[in-house]
């Protein structure tokens, strides 16, 4: 990775206006040689073979087929068949023109009951073939070690990521991904310089003050603390944002002088960052309004348009609008906040129809 203040990974969603020269006046010149253009999805997502090679069953393959979770009653079990057919799809990525690749692992594929059974040497051998196929077309593989899909088993012995038990389970799991797939990678570029790299990706939204008054100011700052901040800056800074004190006050946990011991000695190698969307907020603290449930606690209302004016253009989707200074705004609050920690973009486009899902 270079060594600037940002590496960037654009994300191509709908790949056609930043690859085909002449759309909307970019074209793959204006970029540095080494620049990474990719795609990115999630193994529940993509690959379907839901119970082939004696893959485990994951939380997310039970939600789903539970009656009444998913409107329509679709589910992924064969999803876009990546695992079938990801010779096809590989040769498709190289022929868009695109030389990386974000793709998640699934756990259960792998470990089809966590630490409590074996390595299934079917799921070792199905990556190990995805990867040699990205290898030869020239794209770097972007590898998740957990994309929110873990053995239906860690569920239920332990409640999966609402108990400390799966700290085990995922330290287990991430040293059999850097012995199963990392050898490869450092065998061919980077043998004896570097052992890759280890990051977090978020998923963040930007937001923009719906009056220019110091209670929406206050509130675009809790919603990033609860949104953007929550994860890194205990990573990173050591401790949750002050606002989600404030605001949580002794139901958020404190951390133990032991683990801020650990947290200090924590290194990050870069950030991910998933941004599809900014949205006005007002703040619901101070003032009535309606609380918008997917900001957790901060106590604000997230609001598309201002005056009759919408914050951006709309997409195929509700819940994105197309608001490009969001982006940079959203880089910027990561790079000041965070000590120009080297950050990819991992995800980011626009929505081409409501079918766009995320898992
Ligand atoms: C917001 O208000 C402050 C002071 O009241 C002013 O200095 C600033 O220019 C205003 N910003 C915008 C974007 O209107």
């Amino acid at each position: 990775m270079p060594s600037e203040a940002l590496a960037w990974l654009a994300v191509v969603l709908s790949a056609h206006g930043l690859l085909l020269p002449g759309v909307s006046g970019v074209d793959r010149g204006q970029f540095p040689p080494d620049f990474l253009f990719g795609t990115a999805a999630s193994a529940y997502q993509v690959e379907g073979g839901y119970l082939e090679g004696n893959k485990g069953l994951s939380n997310w393959d039970m939600f789903t087929h539970k009656q009444g979770t998913i409107e329509d009653g679709s589910n992924g079990d064969i999803a876009n068949d990546l695992y079938h057919r990801y010779m096809d799809d590989t040769e498709l990525m190289h022929s868009l023109g695109v030389n990386s690749y974000r793709f998640s692992i699934s756990w259960a594929r792998i470990l089809p009951r966590g630490r409590f059974g074996d390595v299934n040497q079917d799921g070792v051998a199905f990556y190990n073939a995805l990867i040699d196929g990205l290898l030869q077309r020239g794209i770097q593989p972007f590898v998740t070690i957990c994309h929110y899909d873990i053995p239906q088993e860690l569920e239920e012995r332990y409640g999966g990521w609402l108990s400390t038990e799966i700290q085990k389970d995922f330290c287990y799991f991430a040293e059999i991904c850097f012995k199963m797939f990392g050898d490869r990678h450092l065998q061919e570029k980077y043998q004896g310089k570097q052992g890759g790299q280890i990051g977090i990706v978020m998923c963040v939204t930007w937001y923009e003050p719906f009056r220019n008054t110091t209670v929406d100011l206050l509130a675009v700052r809790r919603a990033l603390s609860f949104g953007a901040s929550w994860f890194l800056d205990p990573i990173l800074l050591g401790d949750y944002p002050t606002e989600m004190r404030e605001m949580l006050g002794p139901n958020l946990p404190e951390f133990t002088s032991k683990q801020k011991n650990r947290l200090q000695d924590t290194k990050l190698d870069f950030i991910g960052l998933n941004h599809y969307t900014t949205f006005y907020l007002k703040d619901c603290s101070f003032s009535p309004c309606e609380i918008d449930p997917l900001t957790w606690n901060a106590r604000v209302m997230r609001l598309p348009k201002r005056d009759g004016v919408l914050i951006g253009e709309t997409t195929g989707s509700p819940f994105f609008l197309d608001v490009p200074r969001g982006m940079e705004e959203m880089t910027m609050y990561y790079k000041e906040r965070y000590n120009n920690t080297p950050t990819y973009i991992t995800e980011n486009g626009i929505a081409s129809s409501l079918s766009m899902v995320f898992v």
